[in-house]
């Protein structure tokens, strides 16, 4: 398989993952707490307008973030772009502060909590260097950032992929779900290191005028 099918491959992958996972969460987005799992239903009855801010923003930024990557959608549509990352941040934003308070009384104890909050603090961080980077025209820096950033949000994906091929594998929830919490983003942020890294060292390379842009999904 060619460089430039394996990235279109991944990006399909990511993005079936990515949509899969906000609709069967969309069944959150509800007032009636019934639906919540028996573990959580106490708490969110309590929080709800917390949790369902938190569903809503986040939901939208899993959603939007696959798109941003896209190279010709930003080369032929840069309003489009810009429209969807205001958007895409500010479901972060709004999305990472509720995650925050949520994540500080989450379920799993201590151990769970501080990946929450972890995870919740990168991801506001890695938001506002990405709107930063992309402020200044620092290109190669924006999309390593919004590489970072995304690696976050799609933990979101990888906590449900582990709860559930986990407990499929006859783990109790209540066993793994402190160390899901932080196997669901830790491994992702590796990953996008090593790629945001790459691409960050070729931006800062000096390159003939003549050359062409590189793009996050597209060398
Ligand atoms: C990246 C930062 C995020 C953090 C720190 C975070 C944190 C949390 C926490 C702590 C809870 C409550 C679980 C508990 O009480 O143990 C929660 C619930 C929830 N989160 Fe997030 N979250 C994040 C991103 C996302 C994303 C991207 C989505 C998109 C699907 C999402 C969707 C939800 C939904 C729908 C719930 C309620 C239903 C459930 O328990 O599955 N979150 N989140």
């Amino acid at each position: 398989m060619t460089p430039a099918r394996l990235r279109s491959f991944g990006w399909c992958v990511m993005t079936y993952l990515a949509l899969l996972t906000a609709v069967k969460t969309l069944k959150f987005i509800t007032l009636n707490t019934g639906i919540f799992d028996p573990v959580f239903r106490g708490k969110y009855d309590l929080h709800l307008p917390v949790i369902l801010t938190h569903g809503v923003a986040a939901i939208a930024a899993l959603v939007i973030g696959p798109f941003q990557f896209l190279p010709w959608l930003r080369r032929k549509f840069i309003t489009l772009h810009r429209v969807l990352g205001r958007l895409y941040m500010l479901g972060v934003l709004v999305g990472g502060v509720t995650g925050f308070v949520m994540g500080a009384m989450a379920h799993g104890g201590l151990i769970a909590q501080t990946a929450f909050c972890i995870m919740a603090t990168l991801w506001l961080l890695t938001g506002y260097r990405a709107i930063d980077t992309a402020r200044r025209r620092r290109i190669g820096e924006h999309r390593a950032w919004m590489i970072r950033n995304y690696a976050l949000t799609f933990g979101a994906v990888m906590l449900r992929v582990y709860l559930e091929t986990l407990q499929y594998a006859g783990f109790s929830f209540e066993t793994i779900y402190p160390w899901v919490a932080w196997g669901a983003w830790v491994p992702n942020l590796i990953a996008a290191e090593l790629l945001a890294g790459r691409i960050q060292r070729r931006a800062s390379a000096p390159v003939p005028a003549s050359a062409p842009v590189p793009h996050l999904f597209g060398g």
